[in-house]
């Protein structure tokens, strides 16, 4: 599968995260959304994104010299360039700049006439995602692949009657994109074999800031791999917090400091998306019918308050810069 323009639709946390990263391995990218303020809005997280492995990068050698200065006093200028040489940036600012112009916003699906591949990644809801997957049917070339970055939704319901039914699949990527090299690849009932293997294939060749990604292959489930093994765990840890067993900040430090996981179940839906949580929960509930999926009333709560987490300035937790 040879991938040389992609589109992104919709222009969220993930949606640009997503750009940036097949910007990243050369793609050219058009990134979509329903007005220029989200698209714009998007292109800024794309900048934003490679301007932190920019300054990342720059940051290596400096970072180096005071580490080696403090444990063995002031470095000489020779000694300074040598590390400064040895850490150059492998990632220049003007190949952030090349990766920043890979990534044209759009409003509208014309661009999306002569792309390869499509990550739709709008909202976690049949209704809001299957008018786009229908609008991109209209306009896609008959060759293009068709993904969308669902969490949680049928691939087989959501492609039911398209043009490019077989062609559709899921290319579920996790947050932060840039950094977590995870794709979770779920074809639906009429989905063609070669799409899904060709699809990791691709995937495969690709890499973030941090990692080559790591494309699995899952059975069409509810919520794949990672969302059904987490969703219960902030259930739990809703439940656990609601009988006061501990604070939230002591739950999300005991997960960390004693399982061992890189942020607790409290910090990790705020990253998420309480919102996003509450919908892969709800799918998880409604499509197995089993208790241990119930969704948290106070998940609910917290979303019905539009309180969703870092993106709006509170969830379990308040982020006063957001
Ligand atoms: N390359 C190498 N190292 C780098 C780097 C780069 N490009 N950029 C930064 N670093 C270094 C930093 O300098 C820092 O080093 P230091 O500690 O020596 O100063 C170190 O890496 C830590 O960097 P960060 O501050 O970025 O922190 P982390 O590495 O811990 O990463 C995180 C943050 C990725 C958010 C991590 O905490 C994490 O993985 N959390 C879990 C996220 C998760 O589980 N997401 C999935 C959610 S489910 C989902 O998305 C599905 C959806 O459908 C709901």
């Amino acid at each position: 599968m040879r991938v040389a323009k992609a589109g992104v639709v919709g222009a969220g946390t993930m949606g640009s995260a997503i750009a940036e990263v097949l910007a990243f391995n050369g793609i050219e990218v058009v990134l979509k959304d329903v007005d220029r303020a989200t698209v714009d809005r998007g292109l800024a997280r794309v900048r934003a994104i490679v301007e932190e492995l920019v300054r990342f990068q720059e940051g290596r050698a400096p970072k180096e010299i005071e580490r080696i200065s403090e444990l063995t006093g002031e470095l000489t200028e020779d000694q300074r360039a040598k590390v400064a040489t040895k850490l150059a940036p492998r990632f220049t600012r003007a190949r952030g700049e090349e990766v920043v112009a890979r990534v044209r916003g759009v409003t509208d699906y014309e661009a999306f006439r002569d792309v390869d591949l499509v990550v739709e990644a709008v909202f976690e809801t049949y209704p809001v995602k299957r008018p786009v997957l229908e609008a991109l049917d209209a306009v896609l070339p008959e060759y293009a692949v068709l993904g969308s970055n669902t969490s949680s939704l049928s691939i087989t319901r959501l492609a039911r009657g398209l043009k490019h039914v077989r062609e559709t699949l899921v290319i579920h990527f996790f947050n932060p994109p840039y950094t977590l090299p995870l794709v979770e690849v779920s074809g639906g009932v009429d989905t063609r074999e070669d799409v899904v293997t060709d699809t990791i294939d691709f995937l495969q060749g690709l890499k973030n800031h941090r990692y080559p990604l790591v494309p699995i292959r899952v059975k069409e489930s509810p919520a794949f791999v990672v969302n059904r093994l987490l969703a219960p765990v902030l259930a739990e840890a809703c439940a656990a917090l609601e009988s006061g067993l501990a604070s939230s900040r002591d739950i999300d430090a005991a997960m960390k400091a004693g399982a061992g996981m890189p942020m607790g179940p409290f910090e990790l839906a705020d990253l998420v998306g309480l919102d996003v949580s509450l919908e892969v929960a709800e799918t998880l509930y409604r499509e197995f019918g089993d208790p241990k999926y119930r969704p948290s009333i106070l998940l609910k709560r917290l979303v019905d308050s539009g309180h969703l987490g870092r993106k709006t300035g509170q969830g379990f937790y308040e982020y006063p810069s957001a």
